[in-house]
């Protein structure tokens, strides 16, 4: 990479943002289609987003990434905000354009082209989401585009499942409900299951969202977690021979519309592999 007074410069903003894999994906990125511009991270604390996003303008930052906790608040400081983006109500990526700063979410089709990708049909099954967050909310909005039958969302905390499947119902008329972690015991079969709660990730590598009894009931089993490349809940897929995939894919989608939607153009997705295998992120 040789930085000049041409550089364009882009980034993620977000807090904590040490453990981001973005400015890997992203440089390698630019690199492998000669663009001159470079990826950074920003620790934007909450009271200084405001400040975080008239800065993109004042100095022409050409395209910003935005993570957790920011994806919501970053909203009302935009100028322009996708179909999508209100859909899901959280913007991931900010595009400077000429000034005009737009907002898009690039989460739902990250993770519905992960499904694409790997043939898993969505239409007409039964999905059992585990968690109500942030992820929870574009993998349930995901998964409604693409004409599940219905959903069931399992939320340590209720209320928040709650809130999420009326989200779900109310926006996207696909039947929705909100049960117990307990619940799941009484389902027979499961058509889909995502984890998108943090249970398993790095350093909990031991920890399944749910236990192997009801990962059996499950015939495909999804986990957003891509660190470690394979986590407790999908150990059990894989011990009983259930079609199991983790977030890597996700991750590489969102990460190459960003790159679209700032460059126009697609990335090659192998390259970037090849990159974070390098550097030991992907084994
Ligand atoms: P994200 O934007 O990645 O979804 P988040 O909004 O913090 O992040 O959501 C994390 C999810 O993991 C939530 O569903 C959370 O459950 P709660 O809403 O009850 O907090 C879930 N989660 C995190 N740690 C958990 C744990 N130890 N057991 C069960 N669920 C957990």
């Amino acid at each position: 990479m040789h930085v000049n007074a041409k550089t364009d410069i882009y980034g993620i903003i977000g807090h904590p943002i040490g453990h981001s894999l973005s400015p890997f994906i992203h440089n390698a990125a630019f690199e492998s289609v000669n663009l001159n511009s470079v990826y950074v991270s920003f620790d934007v604390h909450e009271e200084n987003l405001k400040d975080a996003i008239l800065g993109i303008k004042a100095l022409g930052i050409k395209g910003i990434n935005v993570t957790v906790p920011h994806k919501e608040n970053v909203m009302k400081y935009l100028d322009y905000i996708s179909d999508e983006a209100k859909l899901i109500g959280a913007v991931n990526t900010i595009k400077n354009n000429n000034g005009i700063l737009e907002g898009y979410n690039t989460d739902v089709t990250g993770f519905t082209e992960s499904l694409k990708e790997h043939d898993i049909v969505v239409e007409g099954k039964n999905a059992v989401i585990l968690g109500a967050g942030g992820a929870a909310r574009a993998v349930a909005v995901g998964l409604s585009l693409t004409g599940v039958k219905s959903i069931m969302i399992a939320n340590r905390s209720k209320e928040k499942a709650r809130n999420l499947s009326n989200y779900i119902k109310n926006n996207l008329g696909i039947n929705c409900i909100d049960v117990t972690y307990d619940d799941l015991n009484q389902l027979e079969e499961i058509d889909i299951l995502v984890n998108v709660t943090s249970v398993g990730m790095f350093p909990d590598i031991n920890l399944s969202p749910v236990d192997e009894s009801i990962a059996v009931k499950a015939k495909f089993v999804y986990d957003i977690i891509y660190n470690p490349e394979k986590t407790q809940l999908l150990s059990y897929a894989e011990k009983h021979s259930i079609r199991n995939l983790n977030g890597f894919d996700m991750l590489i989608n969102q990460a190459n519309h960003s790159f679209k939607i700032w460059t126009g153009m697609n990335f090659n997705k192998n390259i970037i592999l090849n990159t974070l295998k390098k550097k030991d992120f992907v084994k």
